[in-house]
């Protein structure tokens, strides 16, 4: 093993610098130059960071986030605060009018993982659990609008799972969950458009042009659609039953149910009781005993993706699956162990479009190690949260704050001085 370039107490030093360095004022930036707006999961992991050294600044990144609210609850996956014309496709493309969304500023017109609802409750754990939280209160009834947008228009079966429209909405952008149901997007009407992401870093760790078409259609899709969520959901070329914010939104309603009733939000606790017993009860539709795990479903059509990625293993975040199901999870994690270095990668190696250094097909995500090892400590498989979180440290020791990891050598991939890598350090992984 090489050894550490730097001490734990000067990483740490390091991450809250990144941090600080990333505030563009009242929130923060995944990193510069590559992301220069204000991501909706980055920014709730971001909270957590700023948590470990400014509690008030960590609820000012959330709330600041909450800016960005439509009116029918959507909370956008990016707010263009300002115009940076080194990033594509910025607020021209996405047409998301303020007068007309809601919002507090031009945003993106999807979603992305609805993360915000569990970070929300670790921030006021760590403040001491007050049902007189203030913060906590004036945050509440926003979260609840939230998960009742995905409710409303992103569970089309009515059974808890929730369908994506674009693969920018999963958060794992480019895996190859998303590759089939994508190839049946026609492409035919996207014009030429230019790229920033591929002059920021590495081209051959970014989506090719081909999927990047691809991601431009939806979008004009969306856009040629007024952003309306009904039609969207009904005619989008891409319909997915996405594995991991199923999960997520699980979880974040069981978060927000611990929340309603510290408020005494008796109508809430009813609600989000009959949201997760749906979904605790849909979710055997996600299980695909060809691969072994929780895996993606294209609704469109009407087929199982049969892939396992990352997000399959966010069944134990979401406290879902039965014993056996959960025993063939941990073998295929024992399995993983064995196959790489570091844990958790983003695919298996062995899979057919594996690449440890491109974008979600291998590279290791820490917010998803983050998660996902927080669901099997919970569920008393503490070795492998061990693990996880010893591989998470490990890499930032070996690489420093980058966006992802190769699983095999733990070579920073993406790019660097990322803000939520430096969050994961300050709030879990860090020493
Ligand atoms: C990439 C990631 C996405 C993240 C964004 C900003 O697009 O795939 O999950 O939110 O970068 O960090």
């Amino acid at each position: 093993m090489p050894t550490p370039l730097h001490s734990d107490s000067s990483l740490s030093a390091q991450a809250r610098d990144i941090l600080i360095k990333n505030d563009r004022g009242g929130y923060t930036v995944p990193t510069q130059g590559l992301y220069p707006y204000q991501w909706n999961w980055d920014s709730a992991f971001v909270a957590l960071g700023f948590a470990a050294f400014d509690r008030q600044r960590a609820w000012a990144e959330l709330e600041s986030l909450f800016q960005g609210q439509w009116t029918n609850g959507m909370v956008p996956h990016i707010l263009f605060r300002v115009n940076d014309p080194g990033y594509f496709p910025g607020p021209d493309m996405w047409q998301c009018d303020p007068r007309k969304t809601g919002s507090a500023m031009p945003t993106s017109g999807i979603t992305q993982p609805p993360v915000a609802a569990s970070c929300v409750r670790e921030l006021w754990e760590l403040d001491g659990c007050s049902p007189e939280h203030p913060k906590l209160r004036a945050l509440f009834p926003k979260l609840m609008a939230y998960t009742r947008w995905y409710r409303r228009f992103r569970d089309p079966l009515g059974n808890g799972l929730a369908m994506v429209v674009h693969n920018w909405e999963t958060g794992r952008d480019n895996n190859p969950e998303w590759d089939g149901p994508l190839a049946a997007v026609d492409t035919s009407s996207v014009g030429p458009y230019t790229r920033r992401d591929t002059s920021h870093v590495n081209a051959a760790m970014r989506p090719t042009k081909q999927e990047y078409d691809r991601y431009v259609a939806l979008l004009e899709f969306g856009r040629a659609r007024g952003w309306d969520p009904q039609a969207i959901a009904q005619e989008n070329p891409f319909r997915v039953l996405d594995v991991g914010i199923t999960m997520m939104l699980l979880r974040a309603d069981r978060d927000l149910l611990v929340l309603a009733h510290a408020l005494g939000e008796q109508e809430a606790v009813a609600e989000l009781q009959a949201c997760i017993a749906r979904a605790e009860q849909g979710i055997d539709m996600l299980w695909d005993e060809s691969v072994g795990g929780f895996s993606s479903y294209d609704l469109r059509h009407d087929q199982p993706v049969s892939i396992l990625s990352s997000a399959s293993f966010l069944s134990f975040y979401a406290g879902v699956g039965s014993e056996r199901q959960r025993a063939v999870q941990l073998e295929q994690l024992q399995r993983l162990g064995q196959s790489c270095r570091y844990l958790l990668p983003s695919l298996a190696p062995g899979s057919r479009t594996y690449d440890p250094m491109r974008y979600w097909r291998g590279p290791v995500w820490l917010v998803v190690s983050y998660m996902v090892a927080k669901g099997l400590r919970e569920a008393g498989h503490h070795e492998w949260s061990h693990r996880i979180q010893e591989d998470s440290r490990q890499m930032i020791r070996e690489s420093g704050f980058y966006e992802s990891f190769s699983p095999e050598t733990g070579q920073g991939t993406g790019g660097p001085d990322f803000s939520w890598t430096a969050a994961m350090w300050l709030h879990w992984c860090g020493t």
